[in-house]
């Protein structure tokens, strides 16, 4: 259930802190990819060097980076969108009282308020402090708020007393995290969604063909983003170098004319984005042979191929919701919004090509999203980009 799930493990300033570090471990031995926050006080306890190397990521604690990361410092938001799910282990009075009353006064607490995922509390202090009124109050307000509670254990205390207040097992820590994961719905959850990718190859004898440089990753980035939205993804690609998504069924195609029967096989999808770099145009004549520079003939006359976005948008049921994308060089907002009129899409992913940071190689980019009544933008990594733009269009649905 953890499995390529992302996790925010956020750490506050008590004796079970050092747990945390067994937590991370199983966390990720699940399969999980765990970010970790500590409140300054929790530093006091473990070492923010065994929490850095342990995740591989660099532990945040306070909202406001060092300056030479100074645009981090909208960093809570970032994590806050990127997790699945945040847990709080070992988590003190003092932070379950600032969660209580929406404080934000370090990386933990406020990231607590931009979390988009659930939130699992354990609570872990000396018995008397756990049975002390506020924190009873305090925990009931967090419930209250829909964030999750986990029990503490009863047992012998840091202070030498015995009573309720020690962090629960790791076990019950990652079942109970588990549970929580599986029972949150994806707005894919169910769905059939056709991604397609990459370049396409035009052949025109056995060694020569028509293509462009797409990469593919924008298209990999959104069936990897549609399958964390909980759908069955199948990703129809072409010619590319990059690593395929684990979990996702794939289809190699090299022609356009290839990618027109794969995706006509495949029409009836819930959803379908087109993000594979069609050529427009296919040789008229091949060669079963390699045409010889001796022959003398330098022209190549072309055909169009089908456009396959056109021909979705033309016969597209009632129930699917067809997403294509717009690479411009010029006029990129008119050019993009006459192509969803044009092509019957339901949505147009449009972006420049005129930039180093949005072009077929890049990793980031950067798109305005456009629908028949809305319309957004989104800049970031690619694959923050996806995420971004699916659960934008499928939210508005
Ligand atoms: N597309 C398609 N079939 C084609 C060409 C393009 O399905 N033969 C799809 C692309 O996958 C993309 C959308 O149409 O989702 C727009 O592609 P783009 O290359 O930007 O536009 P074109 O239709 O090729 O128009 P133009 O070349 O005039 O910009």
């Amino acid at each position: 259930m953890l499995s390529g799930k992302r996790i925010i493990l956020g750490v506050t300033g008590g004796i079970a802190a050092y747990k945390a570090v067994f937590l991370l471990r199983e966390f990720q031995k699940a399969g999980a990819e765990v970010r970790v926050t500590m409140t300054p006080s929790a530093t006091r306890f473990v070492g923010l060097e065994t929490f850095t190397s342990l995740s591989g990521h660099d532990v945040a604690i306070e909202i406001f980076p060092k300056e030479e990361q100074a645009t981090e410092w909208t960093r809570h938001i970032n994590w806050g969108e990127w997790a699945d799910l945040f847990v709080i282990a070992p988590c003190t009075g003092n932070t379950l009282a600032k969660i209580a009353n929406g404080i934000s006064d370090n990386m933990l607490t406020a990231t607590v308020l931009a979390a988009r995922s659930p939130l699992l509390i354990c609570p872990t202090m000396d018995g008397e402090m756990y049975e002390s009124p506020s924190v009873s109050e305090n925990l009931k307000k967090v419930e209250s708020f829909g964030y999750h509670i986990l029990e503490p254990e009863s047992g012998f205390l840091a202070s030498g007393l015995e009573g309720k207040g020690r962090l629960p097992e790791i076990d019950v820590i990652l079942e109970k995290a588990s549970e929580i994961i599986g029972s949150v719905k994806g707005p894919l959850e169910g769905k059939k969604v056709i991604v397609t990718a990459g370049p396409t190859r035009e052949f025109i004898d056995p060694v020569r063909f028509i293509s462009n440089p797409s990469s593919g990753k924008m298209g990999f980035a959104m069936a990897t983003a549609a399958q964390r939205l909980g759908a069955e993804v199948t990703l129809i690609h072409g010619p590319v170098s990059i690593d395929k998504p684990e979990g996702i069924i794939t289809k190699s195609i090299v022609s356009a004319e290839d990618l027109y029967k794969a995706v006509q096989q495949n029409a009836d999808a819930d959803v379908i984005i087109m993000s594979a770099a069609v050529s427009d145009f296919t040789p008229a004549n091949t060669f079963e042979h390699k045409v010889k520079k001796e022959s003398g003939d330098n022209t190549i006359n072309l055909k169009n191929t089908t456009d396959i976005l056109s021909w979705l948008g033309e016969r597209k049921p009632t129930h699917q919701t067809l997403i294509g994308f717009a690479m411009e060089t010029q006029n990129l907002i008119q050019n993009a919004t006459s192509k969803l009129e044009r092509k019957k899409a339901d949505w147009i992913i449009a972006n420049s090509l005129s930039n180093k940071d949005t072009g077929f190689e890049a990793d980031t980019n950067q798109v305005h999203v456009l629908g028949k009544s809305s319309k957004t933008e989104f800049k970031g990594t690619k694959q923050e980009v996806a995420e971004r733009v699916l659960k934008f269009i499928f939210d508005s649905e």
